[in-house]
């Protein structure tokens, strides 16, 4: 990992090599925000375009996406000039009008002074999703879990993910990483009376034997016993009572 200091906002700050400009940035205490990039996935990120920033380098000025732009030896970054703003403040009104239902985009539309979105939003569609699109949720079902339970389909405005052919997955586990990694909520996730539901399906979930609380499906416990060799015992105790 060979350390080299780069320039942001002004300040000269030191990050690794090659590493994203949005987590030398975030190390140094510099917000930018950001919608698809996950720390653990390689490929995430490139997306939602919210991390734009602008990078001079060699003389040479662009915008990029902070999130795969990779740190290099004499870099400057500006994140908060008045073209920066302006350029992010019509990447989250173009979001706004593709899932005007999202509060975090609603959030992050507010924070930026947007009120209604100056675009062309369809009407009668409040209710339909908060997706963006942005495959956070098969990238870690496919690189983190291994499991590949979902995957993006259709196009444009219809892109989203789903199970195959939309009926319940049969590899499933319900371990709700999709759910927790997505950045806009988009992806529904119940867990009640010791069962859980997400995309569809119901999953029975193990109690702890100490408190009594549903904490993880059955499904998962089976899949990380039958892939890591982990004893079945060790998950009879919640990560609190363990
Ligand atoms: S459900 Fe969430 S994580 Fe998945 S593509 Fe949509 S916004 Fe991204
Ligand atoms: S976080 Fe960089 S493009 Fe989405």
């Amino acid at each position: 990992m060979e350390k080299i200091t780069i320039t942001i906002d002004g300040k000269t700050v030191e990050a690794i090599k090659d590493q994203p400009v949005l987590m030398a940035a975030k190390e140094n205490g510099i917000d930018i925000p950001a919608l698809c990039h996950h720390p653990e996935l390689e490929n995430s990120g490139g997306s939602c375009r919210v991390c734009l920033v602008e990078a001079i380098q060699g003389g040479r000025s662009r915008i990029v996406t902070s999130c795969n732009y990779p740190v290099r030896k004499g870099l400057e970054i500006r994140t908060d000039t008045e073209q920066v703003r302006n350029i992010r403040k019509g990447v989250i009104e173009l979001l706004l009008c593709r899932v005007p239902d999202s509060e975090v985009i609603q959030n992050l539309a507010a924070k930026y002074g947007i009120k209604e979105p100056r675009f062309f939003t369809d009407e009668g569609e409040s209710d339909r999703n908060k997706c963006i699109a942005c495959s956070l949720c098969t990238q870690v079902c496919e690189d983190v879990v291994g499991v590949s339970a979902i995957s993006m389909q259709n196009r444009g405005r219809d892109k989203a993910p789903g199970t195959p052919y939309h009926k319940d997955s049969s590899v499933c586990i319900g371990c709700g990483a999709c759910a927790y990694a997505c950045p806009t909520n988009a992806i529904s996730m119940k867990d009640e009376k010791g069962v859980r539901k997400i995309w569809g399906k119901k999953f029975k979930m193990v109690a702890c034997s100490v408190c009594g609380k549903p904490y993880i499906p059955e499904a998962q416990v089976n899949w990380i016993v039958r892939t890591t060799g982990k004893e079945r015992s060790f998950f009879d105790k919640c990560p609190d009572h363990r």
